[in-house]
């Protein structure tokens, strides 16, 4: 199965065919094909070490594929990981404005940018906090400020709530759907929460267990702003049901 929805010449990324097998001999992916293209938000859940990560690291250019070919023409990339990994020694927005600085942005304009963007993200009045004064959402949220300050063309996201409390991580779920309404960059992400695919995505792509492949392929109808009630509705509990069946499946 090759799901390509989108075609190859509009994506951001796009992988076709590909293996990857680590010197250890562990196979994590196997005839991986997907794209993302501008405005298309993907979610790809699967079990535990099933290679998510590792799709997402070839994807980014940190690791390179063992056979089959990743083509990304994004200008800027920019990547989540789990934990907000900021800089202890800066305040808030001095880690937003990093990318600037290494970037040579003027200070003046890297600085109200990065207070754009805190503001976006529902931090207006925590610049100057250091990440230890923050809790763990807001450590997030400056997180996710510091990758969208660059203004990415894709934006790849590693499981950046599984740390969360549950009342936490479906706030930021809104803010993060309110942000890609607004940018409208190439999006994957990473979960392993199901409900957190089906709200945030246009489509959800799921894994077999390892060496990961693709085995199913679930578009997202809804257009966004997607209001939080949407996820008591019935036609919502009958995607979830479709990825879960689709992951039970095969994992
Ligand atoms: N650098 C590496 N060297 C050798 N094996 C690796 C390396 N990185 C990952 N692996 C192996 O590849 C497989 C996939 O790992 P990966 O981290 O991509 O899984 P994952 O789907 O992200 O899992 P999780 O959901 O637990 O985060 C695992 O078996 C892992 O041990
Ligand atoms: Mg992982």
């Amino acid at each position: 199965m090759r799901p390509l929805t989108t075609s190859l010449a509009t994506s951001t990324l796009a992988l076709d065919r590909v293996t990857k097998r680590f010197p250890t001999g562990t196979v994590a992916l196997t005839d991986v094909s997907m794209s993302v293209a501008p405005g298309d938000f993907v979610s790809v859940v699967g079990p535990s070490g099933c290679g998510k990560s590792t799709l997402l690291r070839l994807a980014s250019g940190l690791d390179d594929a063992t056979s089959g070919t990743v083509d990304v023409t994004a200008a800027a990339t920019s990547y989540v990981f789990q934990d907000a990994t900021l800089l202890e020694w800066r305040s808030a927005l001095r880690n937003v404005e990093l990318v600037g600085e290494l970037r040579g942005v003027p200070r003046d304009e890297r600085r109200a940018r990065a207070q754009d963007v805190l503001e976006l993200v529902g931090l207006t009045g925590f610049e100057k906090q250091h990440p230890r004064e923050l809790s763990g959402g807001m450590r997030m949220r400056v997180s996710l400020a510091r990758a969208l300050v660059a203004e990415p063309d894709l934006a790849l996201f590693d499981e950046p709530f599984g740390a969360l409390d549950e009342i936490t991580r479906l706030q930021m779920q809104t803010e993060l759907q309110k942000l890609f309404r607004l940018k409208r960059f190439a999006g994957l992400f990473i979960t392993h929460s199901v409900s957190e695919a089906v709200y945030l995505s246009t489509r959800v792509l799921v894994m077999s267990g390892r060496p990961g492949r693709i085995v199913a392929e679930i578009p997202i109808p809804w257009d966004y702003p997607r209001p939080p009630e949407l996820r008591y509705a019935a036609e919502f509990a009958a995607i979830t049901g479709r990825v879960s069946a689709a992951l039970g499946e095969h994992s």
